[in-house]
């Protein structure tokens, strides 16, 4: 239901007009009819369900929220199937599609937007995993819970890395009404936190199947950002070419978004235990990727 959820958001928000993708054509038109009822009445954009490509071609933006199937302990348990999928889809969208910016949300998440980037060969600023300001998200919300600070105290809690158990939160930078986090907290709660951070879609499993509404929002954000050309300043996934010391990997670092895609990745500095961490995390990606070359 992410597709679905991002399409009900863009059209509440009379963003532009959407088209929905699915190879059952008919689950296409079905969640197409009912969020076609949310236009306004001041606004003439559609909304329309397909199983063809041709019908994306001019598309400004593509959002892939595609899955072969469901995993359950790791996202990377159907890895070669979704690694697959990209490629298929990758050489879909550069048949049909003209220059689109595009949005990878289907897991694992960092792989994913590696191999749709080689498969294209499209420009790096123009292929974007959206997840770690998900995960951002979630780590400002367990801090406001855990540390009982309220949410809207809490600024420049970060989460870079994998959307994965590498997932790096950026303590250093965390502030609360303008004071670092660290020093009002012990490396227990910092593990606590962490540990939290990392687990929250196993926890949210116990209870609902799938996550749909934080990644919607997420996305949402982005897209409004390329379609308004308004900049966003978030962490996204995106192919490193030595920033952050990395290379020949997608993962998530502070990006400025807006109309043409990737303006910039930010540097900042990490503390040394965080980029070791980082570290870390770039080459569990790469055995990822190795894993199905
Ligand atoms: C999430 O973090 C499963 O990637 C999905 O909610």
């Amino acid at each position: 239901m992410v597709g679905s959820s991002i399409a009900f958001l863009c059209a509440s928000n009379s963003l532009d007009d959407v088209v929905l993708l699915n190879r059952t054509k008919s689950k296409a038109i079905g969640e197409a009819m009912d969020i076609s009822n949310v236009i306004s009445q001041t606004s003439n954009f559609t909304v329309r369900g397909t199983d063809d490509y041709q019908e994306i071609s001019q598309a400004k933006v593509i959002v892939i929220t595609a899955s072969t199937g469901v995993y359950l302990k790791n996202r990377t348990e159907i890895i070669s199937a979704q690694v697959e999928m990209i490629k298929d889809i990758a050489k879909k969208i550069k048949t049909y599609c003209m220059s689109p910016i595009v949005l990878v949300i289907s897991n694992p998440v960092d792989v994913l937007t590696y191999f749709f980037q080689k498969e294209t060969g499209m420009s790096r600023n123009s292929v974007i995993g959206i997840a770690s300001s998900l995960d951002s998200q979630r780590f400002r919300y367990i801090i406001s819970k855990n540390i009982g600070v309220k949410n809207t105290h809490i600024t420049d809690a970060w989460v870079f890395g994998e959307h994965g158990d590498s997932m790096v939160p950026i303590f250093s930078k965390t502030k609360i009404k303008g004071k670092n986090l660290i020093e009002k907290i012990n490396s227990k709660q910092k593990e606590e936190i962490t540990k939290e951070v990392r687990n929250y879609w196993r926890t949210l499993r116990k209870f609902k199947t799938r996550s749909q509404f934080g990644i919607a929002k997420n996305t949402f954000d982005v897209i409004k950002s390329i379609i308004k050309n308004q900049t966003i300043s978030t962490p996204a996934s995106v192919l490193l070419e030595g920033e952050f010391g990395q290379n020949e990997v997608c993962m998530g670092v502070p990006v400025k978004i807006s109309s043409s895609g990737i303006t910039e990745i930010q540097s900042m500095e990490l503390n040394s235990s965080e980029q070791d961490l980082f570290q870390k995390s770039a080459h569990t990606i790469r055995n990822y990727i190795d894993s199905v070359y």
